[in-house]
């Protein structure tokens, strides 16, 4: 006769396994495709802060937009646990994620903030697209808190986007002016 803890752990297993593995691999995969793309933001994130320093509203938002990150990351790799894979960063991800940044860190231009803006915008709807992506092939192997957790990320994503977004205007009048005050001095 096998143990109560033995059949509890029996069932499990049987619940586990009737999602084809493939499929479910193919979910983990993709999940750590995404927790790759926040953690390589997180670290883009990082260096923005101090190029932000003139623009206490920007800076703030850079910084509450690292904070959403950590926890979106900490989400997606919780998820990767409970489906039975091991979270870890892939780097073919993280270099697409940072192929937006390529070329803009180390450059001392005077545009940077602006040109880290517009980077910050692109990484966003990339994120949107993959977690939409993401959301259908969670439903497809009927793993809901997968499909739910990524319409809550995508949603804070798309909030994100819309405050990158309208924040872009005010810098680029404010760097245009200096230029000009620049020229005339
Ligand atoms: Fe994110």
């Amino acid at each position: 006769m096998p143990t109560a803890a033995a059949l509890r752990e029996t069932n499990h297993e049987r619940k586990v396994v009737t999602m084809p593995h493939h499929t479910r691999d193919q979910v983990i995969n993709w999940l750590n495709d995404a927790l790759s793309a926040e953690e390589a933001l997180i670290q883009n994130l990082g260096q923005q802060v101090d190029d932000a320093k003139e623009y206490p509203q920007i800076k703030k938002m850079i910084e509450e937009h690292i904070q959403e990150s950590k926890q979106q990351a900490d989400m997606v790799r919780n998820r990767i646990k409970a489906l039975g894979g091991s979270p870890s960063s892939v780097k073919t991800a993280v270099g697409k994620v940072q192929g937006y940044f390529q070329g803009m860190g180390m450059k001392p231009a005077d545009d940077r903030l602006i040109k880290h803006l517009i980077a910050d915008h692109a990484a966003e709807h990339m994120e949107m697209a993959s977690y939409t992506a993401l959301e259908e092939a969670a439903k497809f192997i009927g793993d809901n808190e997968t499909a739910a957790m990524c319409a809550q990320i995508r949603q804070q994503e798309v909030a994100t986007a819309k405050k990158i977004e309208q924040a872009i205007p005010m810098v680029v009048r404010d760097y245009m002016a200096k230029k000009e005050r620049q020229k005339a001095a």
